[in-house]
């Protein structure tokens, strides 16, 4: 199957009354892992790249890659998604490469870390709908910042420090466009979101149902959704990892996100942790081993283990052939037509 826009993907969700998890990918295995749970679970699936993922991988690597992926499962719709684009220079260049969905990330300055105003977000946001809509392309904004920093990217500090303000939500949807909107709702980037198990005071799922109650047809997207389970974090402990105790999402809340509007779930770190634990493992266990395949699969088969299971809590499982995927090109004459509705 072609990759498809994720608007259709999370068109198709909201529907289903369901959501999908967006994963992220920095090299061929973390796709083959994706690829094979899909097929496992018969689940769409949306693959996403950082700025820094496409950086490590090379732009057209990870764009073959894709399309191998696309060739390989003909039965799966998949979406290509920029995570975290930070200019509307950065979406265009996915645009232009094949990307089907791209996310400005317009709640950071372009550099990143800096919080920008509510008026920035709403222009360069707006920019990149113009431009991604005319080609059939999804648009993810940001409104509130999450917490926490992964490879240089984010505001720093708890989640709690800019939760999204609901009325500035609804503003911001109807400025800009967006097909889907992520909020902050006190969750944050990588392993240490919280310093015990989140409550109603950390983790702000009122705020989330105030916004879905107020914008009923937009997608929601969670970011920083892992849950980090403690069964990963103690096998790389067990390993010799140094990982501090901490808590993620539990998977009962982003249910009910879920349940609310929720139709995007982004993870990355528990992939992460599952695919650094099964390499410390084969590494501690048989140091003579040299070959990297040695790590890579059961690091491969790991990945897949989390994704497959995340699949089907978040309820995707069982969807991949509800839908004929819709091309870019009918997309854009459906923005063009205000027949998709934004
Ligand atoms: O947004 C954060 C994702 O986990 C991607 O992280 O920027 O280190 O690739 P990264
Ligand atoms: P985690 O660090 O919780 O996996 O979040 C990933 C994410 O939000 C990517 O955009
Ligand atoms: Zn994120």
């Amino acid at each position: 199957m072609p990759l498809v826009s994720m608007r259709q993907l999370l068109d198709e969700a909201a529907k289903g009354g369901y959501g999908v998890g967006a994963f992220n990918v920095n090299n061929m295995e973390q796709i083959q892992a994706i690829m094979e749970a899909a097929r496992e679970t018969k689940s769409p699936a949306i693959v996403q790249a950082s700025r820094g993922a496409r950086a490590y991988s090379q732009d057209n690597f990870l764009y073959h890659l894709m399309l191998a992926a696309a060739e390989l499962y003909p039965e799966i719709p998949m979406a290509l998604h920029q995570d975290h684009g930070n200019s509307p220079e950065t979406c265009k260049s996915a645009i232009d490469l094949g990307f089907t969905s791209v996310m400005m990330d317009g709640s950071l300055m372009s550099d990143g870390k800096t919080p920008s105003s509510f008026e920035y977000n709403v222009q360069v946001t707006r920019e990149v709908v113009e431009l991604a809509h005319a080609k059939g392309v999804t648009v993810e904004g940001e409104i509130g910042v999450l917490g926490g920093i992964e490879d240089g990217h984010g505001a720093g500090g708890t989640g709690l420090e800019h939760v999204t303000d609901p009325e500035q939500a609804v503003e911001f949807v109807e400025k800009t466009g967006v097909d889907a909107l992520a909020i902050a709702i006190g969750t944050s980037h990588g392993a240490y979101k919280f310093s015990q198990k989140p409550t109603g005071e950390t983790l702000k799922m009122d705020i989330l149902i105030e916004i879905h109650r107020r914008l009923p047809r937009t997608h929601l997207v969670m970011h920083g959704s892992s849950s980090v389970p403690q069964d990963l974090q103690d096998v790389i402990n067990k390993y010799g990892g140094k990982l501090r105790p901490t808590w993620g999402v539990p998977v009962e809340e982003i249910q009910l996100g879920i349940r609310n509007g929720v139709r995007k779930v982004n993870v990355d770190t528990d992939n992460r942790l599952a695919m650094t634990g099964a390499i410390r493992k084969v590494l501690w266990e048989t140091p003579e081993k040299f070959d990297p395949r040695d790590y890579n699969k059961p690091a491969r088969d790991a990945m897949q283990k989390v994704v497959a299971l995340r699949m089907t809590q978040f309820g995707q499982a069982g969807h991949a052939g509800d839908y004929k995927p819709v091309p870019l090109a009918e997309m854009a004459k459906r923005y063009a037509e205000e027949t998709v509705s934004v």
